[in-house]
Formats: C-alpha cells, structure tokens, sequence
C-alpha cells in the first residue's frame, strides 16, 4: 500500500514522538532529551533516549533507533503499513481507501467476507463452550489443565453435537451457503443439504498476526479419527505462511522462537510463561513459514515430539532453518512425548532448563546420523565418519567448518587430522577446495573495509543531522553522490536538499522508504553512534576524519570504476581536489 508523502509526514507530525514512545516506557526529561529503560535489551540504567526536538529514539545502548514509525513498527513487530494505521488512528487522520480495480474490490471483499464468517464463528464457538451444552467440551480442556484464562486467550470454544446450529447460525447472520462451504464451515451433499463441518469437538481458532481468526483446528475429546480436523485452505487461510501462536509470540521478546508441532504444545507453553512458542498448521513446516520467523528471530529452538516421527520432522525443518539463515537448536523433551506433557510432568523450571541445554542443530543431526551404524565394527565405523565428513562440507566459512570439526572430532573421538584430510578430499571432490564466503552470515561478526566504509557513511549523516549548520560549510566537498551505498545516497540527497530549503526534518526522510527494512536502515543513518567527545578540538577532529574518509572512499571507489565513463572520471578529478583541499581545510562545527 503507498500513501502519498504528505500523508504520512502528516500522520507522523500529529503524533509527538516524546507522547507516544510514553506509553510505552517510563521516561525522563534530562536537558534536552527525555531517557528511558530501553524497550529493545536488557538494561538497569537508562541509555534510551527520545528527542523531542529531533522526533527521533536513539539507544546508547543497543542502538536501536528512529522515528515514531520505526519505534511503532520495531515495538509491536508491526510493517510500516500497520504502524500507520495505527498512528493514523491514534491522532484522528483519515487514511484513504486504496484505489482498487474492480477485480482487486471484489477479491478485497471476498476476503473481508471469509474472515468475517470466520469471526462470527469464533464467536459462536467461543459461547457454546461456555454454555450448558459446551460442558463436556469445558471439562474436556480443564482436564487437560488449562486455565480460566488461558482458554480465553486463546479464544477456545466448542462445536456442538448438533449437525447444522453454526451453518444455521451464519445464514440467518447473512452468509451465504457457497461462502461458508468455501470457509470450511459447512460442507454440502445432496441427502443433508448444509451441514456443519466441526461437530463434537474442542474448537481452536488459528489467527493471523493480527490476530484475526483465518481458520480452526478442531479436536475430538478423547479417542477419536480423526484427532484434529483443519480448515483447508482458502484465500485468508495460507498454512504454509502462518504459524499458531505467532499473533502473542511476536511480541514475547525472549530472544528466540520456539517452534514445536501441536495446538495443545503451543498453548501449554504460553501458560507456563513460554509465549515465544508457534506451530505449524498440521503441516510440516514450510519455507515461508521459516521467512515469516525471519522477521522476528534468528534463533529457533525446535520442541518436536521425540518419537521417531518427531525426529525425522525436525531434520526437515533444521533443514529448511539453514536455508533460510536461521540458527536452530533441538529441545530433548524425553522421556516426555511433546513439550506439553514435558511440562505437565515436570514444570516450567525443568523446561527452562532444557531450553537452556538445547542441542545445536548440527550436533543433533549426527547424533541422530550415528543410530545408523555399529561403531564396533570398523567398516560401518569408517562410512560414519565419511558421512560426517561430507556433512562438514555443508559449511562453506571454514572458521565454521573447522569449529565443527573440533567438535565432532572431540565428542565422537575421531583424530582432528584424520577427520580433517576427509573433509578435504570431500571437499576437493565437491570443487569446494577454496572456500567462498556467503554474503551474509547471522553469526560473527567479522568487520570487512565494505562494513567500516559504510558506517563512516553513516557517521557522516549522523553528525549533519547533529549539526545541520555545519552543511554550507563542507557542501563543496561532499556530494550525494559521495555515498556509495544506494539508500545511503537517496538519504543524503533530501538531506542537503532539505537543508539548503531551510527545511531540516530528518524524521520526515525516514518515511521516504516504502520497504519496512528500508526505513529501519534510513533510521539508523541518523543514528550511528558517534563516540561522545568531551572538547570541541575532538569533535571537530573527529567529524573532520569521518568527513575526509567518506570523501576518500568515494574517490577510491570511482577510480575502481574508471574506464570510458567520462561521469566516474570527473568525479574521480573532482575528487581528488577535494580531497587535496579538505586536508588542508579547517572546519568549525560552531
Ligand atoms: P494432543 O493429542 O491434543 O496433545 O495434541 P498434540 O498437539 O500433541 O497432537 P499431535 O502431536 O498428535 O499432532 C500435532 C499437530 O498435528 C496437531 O496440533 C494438529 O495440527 C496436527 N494433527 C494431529 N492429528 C491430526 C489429524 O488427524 N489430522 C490433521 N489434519 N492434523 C492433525
Ligand atoms: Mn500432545
């Protein structure tokens, strides 16, 4: 969706940021900044500040940083969409209905009329399990230990014995039958007419992450085929891009997501205090589903069932994990079967243990490679260590390979040299000989000449916005195009185009970006940490340093351009005398 510019400048001027960012952390003024416990890490001491003059978050601490939209979207997990609907309502700006084809308005309404049966049902279901002919399905959860509240949270109700009270329900509501069919609400045949597709069962709605509800799990009480019956598919209902509990888990904050495989599972951890915990949709876990954790976690803790199934389901999803640039870790839930009767049988601090201990991800597959063979006999022995060895080839950063190595070397006592000239041979075999870096690699922090120019860069941006006056005096040396880095650019540009307006508002450029990950690197140009700088004599050093190796690394990076474009050699001229004169030219920040 793209609002004009003006509209969200407007929606974000109509929300003070020192105002919003309130209700959410207790702050302070100090001098000219409000300061805070930081909402985005753990701390005792206030490093998070909010300039009110700035309309702008910063974390002393974390890092963390941006405007009234980026705290929105970073706080609630919202996209930028989201936040400003949000914002929009919270200050009472109309936000204007898309412009749709008639195709796309019938599709949108379609789309409305799907969730709205389904709410209506969630909302049905919800009384019946509270009502006099809901009792069994009540006692049912109550046995299973749940409680008052947790039923509640998660909306759990009851779909009657009767054949066809929802179906009748919802036609008197305005449904259509066809609508309803397609909802998976009620099925047709020609002997019964309409008739309800969830009878006799505890009823689970799925949400979305807006916690809309999309669809239902429903279950027999007690014994039963089948145990659980799904909602198909349907336009609001995509198993393979939703995951259950995600709607609370998004905002839990623990630091990591655990994914295991049952309602029951999901909804047994949340009352222990584990609210980070999704599942799947009563399908093995998808790719879209490990990019939708993406946007929440790096860190996946697996909680599958420990039977054998369990076991082959989670070396599916290590699988899909890596893929996707996620860590995985694999919880031991034994002797326990699934981590709700894990907790029932043991409690939440014995959980909280294993979490702590869960086995990485590619130890956990080794493990479970060794059940395969009889380490007593030689022969099966040497195939073992064969496989680990092509295993290691997987890891293409060879720090990484070689810490593996280590590791399975040391706990299946094989010699590291014999392990490693396997690995090598493997590795020739594969023309994996040199290894290639992958472009960006979660763990380590390695920082390469790329990363340090791009954050002078960004110190660059951060110190003009500190100190707009000081723009005429350096406009002669830097230029937009002194930017290497895209957004970098288009950031600088209406920054010095602002500031020659008269009209700096570096929480306005943030909004310039449509992309949520963007407007998330927008915000941080403006605030990179810039070392704090007791005298003036430093900090005009300072900011002479980062200007002159900005400058620099421009000029170095068009030289690297050079060939018959006339642009990259006048720039790379031009360049050059600036540079030339810059480190001769003093620059005052009063
Ligand atoms: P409880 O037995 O109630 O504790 O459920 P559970 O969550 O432990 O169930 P189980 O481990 O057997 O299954 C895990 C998930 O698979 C469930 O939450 C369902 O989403 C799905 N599932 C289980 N049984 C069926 C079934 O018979 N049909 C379908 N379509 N899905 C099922
Ligand atoms: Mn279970």
């Amino acid at each position: 969706m793209y609002y004009p510019e003006e509209l969200v400048e407007e929606v974000r001027m109509k929300n003070d940021i020192v105002d919003v960012i309130s209700g959410y952390v207790k702050l302070q003024k100090k001098g000219a900044s409000h300061f805070g416990l930081c909402p985005f890490h753990n701390e005792k001491s206030p490093s998070f500040s909010v300039s009110g003059a700035k309309q702008m978050y910063y974390c002393f601490g974390c890092g963390a940083g941006g405007n009234v939209f980026t705290f929105i979207m970073n706080y609630e997990n919202y996209t930028f969409g989201e936040a400003i609907k949000m914002l929009a309502e919270r200050a009472g700006v109309n936000l204007p209905e898309v412009e749709y084809s008639e195709e796309m308005r019938k599709k949108e309404n379609h789309r409305a009329r799907l969730l709205e049966a389904n709410k209506e049902a969630a909302k049905y279901f919800y009384y019946q399990l509270r009502a006099k002919q809901g009792e069994i399905g009540y006692r049912y959860l109550s046995g299973r230990q749940l409680s008052v509240d947790t039923m509640k949270k998660f909306g759990l109700g009851f779909a009657n014995k009767t054949s066809d009270d929802l179906t009748k329900y919802l036609k008197q509501k305005g449904f259509d039958e066809r609508l309803l069919a397609e909802a998976g609400l009620s099925s047709y045949d020609e002997q019964r007419g309409s008739h309800d597709k969830f009878w006799n069962r505890v009823m689970f709605p799925i949400q979305d992450i807006n916690h809309r509800v999309i669809g239902f799990g429903g279950r027999v009480m007690g014994e039963g085929e089948p145990k659980y019956l799904n909602s198909p598919e349907t336009p609001i209902f995509d198993k393979s891009r939703n995951l259950y509990g995600l709607n609370f888990a998004r905002t839990a904050r623990a630091g990591n997501i655990i994914l295991c495989e049952g309602y029951m599972d999901v909804i047994s951890m949340h009352q222990a205090g584990f609210t980070q915990a999704v599942a799947s949709l009563g399908t093995a876990f998808t790719s879209g589903q490990a990019n939708l954790l993406k946007r929440y976690t790096e860190n996946v803790l697996l909680a599958y069932d420990s039977d054998g199934a369990g076991v082959k389901a989670a070396l599916r999803a290590i699988g899909i994990l890596r893929e996707a640039g996620l860590t995985g870790k694999v919880i031991d839930l034994k002797p326990h079967k699934d981590p709700d009767e894990f907790i029932k049988n043991e409690g939440t601090e014995a959980f909280q243990e294993r979490i702590q201990n869960a086995e990485n991800s590619f130890m956990f597959e080794i493990r479970i490679l060794e059940r395969d063979y009889d380490l007593k006999d030689p022969e099966s022995k040497t195939k073992f260590h064969k496989e680990i060895a092509k295993k290691l080839c997987g890891f293409e950063i060879e720090v990484e390979r070689e810490n593996y190595l280590e590791a399975v070397a040391d706990k299946y006592h094989i010699g590291f040299e014999n392990l490693r000239r396997l690995v090598n041979t493997y590795a020739a075999q594969t023309g994996m000989v040199k290894p290639v870096e992958r472009p960006k690699q979660a763990a380590g922090k390695k920082t390469t000449p790329e990363e340090n120019s791009r954050r002078t860069q960004r110190m660059l941006l951060t110190w003009l916005t500190d100190y707009p006056q000081v723009y005429p005096r350096i406009s002669q040396y830097i230029k937009p195009s002194d930017f290497t880095e895209e957004l970098y650019r288009k950031v600088a540009e209406r920054l010095f185009s602002d500031i020659e307006a008269s009209n700096y508002n570096p929480a306005g450029i943030v909004s310039m970006f449509e992309e949520e990950e963007q407007q998330r690197e927008a915000a941080a140009l403006f605030n990179t940490k810039v070392e704090a700088l007791e005298t003036k004599q430093e900090r005009e050093k300072a900011f002479h340093d980062i200007l002159y190796a900005v400058k620099k690394n421009s000029y170095e990076y068009y030289s690297g351009r050079l060939g018959s474009d006339m642009d990259a050699l006048n720039q790379v001229i031009a360049g050059k005398k600036a540079l030339e004169e810059l480190g001769k030219t003093h620059i005052s920040l009063d």
